[in-house]
Parts: C-alpha cells; structure tokens; sequence
C-alpha cells in the first residue's frame, strides 16, 4: 500500500536519513525543521521518501492525499495517561471549587481511591468498551502513541484487570501503545495502617503475576509526601528491576520529595510531573539520561503553580509534555490544548511544545527511532492538520481541533 501526500504546505519536524536524533535539549528544542510545499510517500506505514513539490518525481500510489494549506506533523507521542478508568469524578471537581484541596480529598478517602472503587466494581468488557471510546477520541486529536497506566486497581484482580484492558487496547488500536505498572499509586484503605504490608503485596505477589504474563513494559510510583515516600519507591524500583522493568515515576508534583533524584538514581527513562524543581532536581537530571516530562494540564485542572519549563529548557535539559489524562487532576487527554497551555502558561515557543510532544514523547518511551520526526524508515504516524496559517496557530486557537486527520 502505498499513500502519498501532496501540496503539502509544511511538512514539520523532518529529519535527514542518516541523522538519528534521539531527543532535542536545551537551546536546541527551538529547531523544527521544515520542508515548505511539500510531498511525502509512505508503502506500508513506513516513511519511504519525501521532498519539495517542484523537484517531485513522477511515482505511483494506491491513495493520493492533496493536503493543499494543509501541514503534515509527526503525530503526537501522549508519553504519560491514565486513560483505563471506570468513571469520572466531577463530584471532587466541586468540592475542590469549594475549596477542598486535592490531597484532603485523597486523605478522605477520594481520589484515587473513589477511582479504584468503581474500577474493581466494573466488568472487565465494559471497562475496555469505554477506555477504547476514550481512546479513539484522543487519536482524533492527533495522538499516535500513548503510554497507559494501571492503578485504579490496587489488588491483584484489579491491577490484572487494567493491564489486560490496556493489552487488548493495544491489540485493537493500530497506535502504540504502552503500559506502565502503578500500584504503588496510593495505599488501599485497608493498608493505611500496614503501608510495608501493601508494598509486600506489590513486589511478592503483584508484580511476579503482572511479570509473568508480560503486562507491563514500566514500572511506575507515585513518590510524593502522603502517597510514597522515597525509601518505599526505591524498594519498588529495586522489585520492578529484578522482573526487567524500567522505571517512569510521578515525582514532585506537590512537594519537593526527592523523587527526582530517585527516579535519577535508579535509571528512570522519565520523571513526570515536576512541579516543584529546583537547583538541585535540575543538577539532578543533568547528570542522567532521565526525560524530565511536564504535565501542565494537572496544574491548571488542579489550580497549582506550573512546571518551570524554561528554567529546565534553560538549563540545557529537554523537555517532553505529556497530557496525564486521568479522572481526578487531568480529565482531558487533549494534546492541542497542552500545546496551547505550554505556551501561555510555562512560555515555551510553538517549535518547543511540538518537539516537546513529538520526539522528546518518543524519547520518554523509548520509541525515538520509529517515531517523534519525519524521517525515512520511521512509522508513517503523521497528522495532517485543517487548513491553518501557521504553525503557531495551532496552540493560538486553544480549544478547537485543527487535526484533520490521523495517519497511523
Ligand atoms: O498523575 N498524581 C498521581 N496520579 C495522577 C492522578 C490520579 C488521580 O487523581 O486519579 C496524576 O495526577
Ligand atoms: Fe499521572
């Protein structure tokens, strides 16, 4: 099968055949390369060539698309979700515009907690039914891969329920799709007072039945003060290693727990959430591999101070976005939105935001060398926008979806 594009006016975020970038950091994270009015051939999902218009050879295809006014990205690499859920929770949606905060909601026993209840209450089909639902509606807003992850169930049913949900998601979507282990997402009720007793549980029996049947491809903690603290996610991280799995862990979101320096210490592929970075998290992550990944949406739903993108950008360090869409601090996985609050609101450029969702995604799961930029021999997973201006007019037009189509 072989597509071709034409009359492409930018084709965005394309790379040589011989550069293999993995990432762009830094001052570096500014540089979109571009080729105006453009054409663009895929045969069988895979990138076969490309060029400008007025030098195109003459060349057959099955499908000919005209994107006239149109631009062609790299589809959006969605490197942080939760998007297994059973149900939303607008209920605490109130109660925090009434002015409870998101941890006294957890510390009553909602939240995450509200989550898992109504997971474990729901039939595994009627769960995958919905996530599918959810999930097509991202793909429409240009996502074309995505990381999911398990905790809503924390018990054993639960976590194998969510995780087989995200593996049929994968086996129905034609995306990738990854999935992270997250158990270690709160402690169930039952466990408040014998927190050792629930990690017990996570590392001797959830993560040997999670291992053996190949569900995850991470392991994730959310290390925060009153969910897991830095000593419980190193114990974790130690268990997810000896079954093969990296880690991608929630760290200082609320506080400066040192889950950063965690997540470093412990070969993490990304620390998500951040924000509260300071010196020493920024020294931290310059000294690692790790992708620092920013979740603004959870700072706006949640009303918190944002992620100091450019004193990380700054600083030299790449930054990768990432929705978080969940039901409590994120129930949207809208990444044209992201970009527009990545720009308003953490001042990072148009050329920043993209490469920060497209190839530092692909970098934050692992998938630099199929995805993230235009290149010959990466996944033809391309965006095709409506009839836009400019690039920028993507996050400027906050809110309307200037995604026409999804190539995956
Ligand atoms: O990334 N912070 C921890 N986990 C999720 C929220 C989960 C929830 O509230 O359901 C997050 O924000
Ligand atoms: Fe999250």
């Amino acid at each position: 099968m072989r597509l071709l594009i034409n009359n492409i006016s930018t084709l965005c975020n394309t790379e040589n055949a011989d550069s293999a970038i993995e990432r762009r950091s830094g001052a570096d994270m500014v540089h979109l390369p571009c080729i105006q009015n453009a054409w663009l051939l895929a045969e069988n999902g895979i990138i076969h060539s490309m060029g400008v218009m007025n030098a195109k050879p003459e060349m057959h295809a099955d499908e000919t698309i005209d994107a006239t006014g149109r631009m062609v990205l790299p589809a959006w690499v969605d490197s942080h979700t939760h998007l297994v859920f059973a149900a939303p929770r607008d209920g605490e949606f109130v109660d925090r515009i009434k002015g409870l905060s998101y941890e006294e909601i957890a510390r009553n026993g909602g939240g995450i907690l509200n989550s898992a209840k109504h997971l474990n209450a729901m039939d595994e089909q009627f769960l995958f039914d919905q996530s599918l639902e959810r999930l097509y509606k991202v793909m429409a807003t240009g996502t074309g891969a995505i990381e999911i992850k398990s905790g809503y169930g924390l018990c054993l049913e639960g976590e194998l329920k969510m995780l087989r949900v995200i593996r049929k998601l994968k086996e129905n979507v034609t995306i990738p799709v990854r999935a992270s282990f997250l158990a270690a997402h709160a402690y169930p009720m039952e466990y408040r007072q014998n927190k050792a007793g629930y990690i017990d549980l996570i590392i001797n029996e959830m993560l040997p039945a999670v291992a053996g049947e190949g569900l995850a491809d991470y392991i994730d903690v959310f290390c925060e003060e009153g969910f897991f603290s830095v000593a419980d996610t190193e114990r974790i991280l130690e268990a997810g290693a000896r079954y093969g799995l990296k880690p991608k862990i929630h760290a200082n979101q609320l506080h400066y727990s040192g889950g950063v320096q965690a997540g470093v210490k412990h070969g993490a592929i990304s620390v998500d959430h951040l924000e509260c970075v300071g010196d020493e998290e920024i020294a931290a992550l310059k000294g690692s591999n790790t992708m620092p990944v920013l979740l603004p949406g959870a700072a706006f739903f949640l009303g918190m101070h944002y992620q100091p993108a450019r004193k990380i950008i700054d600083a030299g360090l790449p930054v990768c976005l990432a929705t978080d869409y969940n039901p409590g601090s994120c129930p949207s996985g809208n990444v044209p939105l992201l970009l527009s609050i990545a720009c308003t609101q953490l001042k990072m450029t148009p050329e920043e935001a993209i490469n920060a969702v497209t190839i530092n995604g692909a970098a934050a799961l692992e998938l630099s060398d199929q995805l993230g930029t235009i290149r010959v021999r990466k996944k033809a997973n391309l965006i095709i926008t409506k009839q836009i201006p400019s690039l920028a007019y993507l996050p400027y037009d906050y809110g309307n979806n200037n995604i026409e189509r999804l190539i995956c």
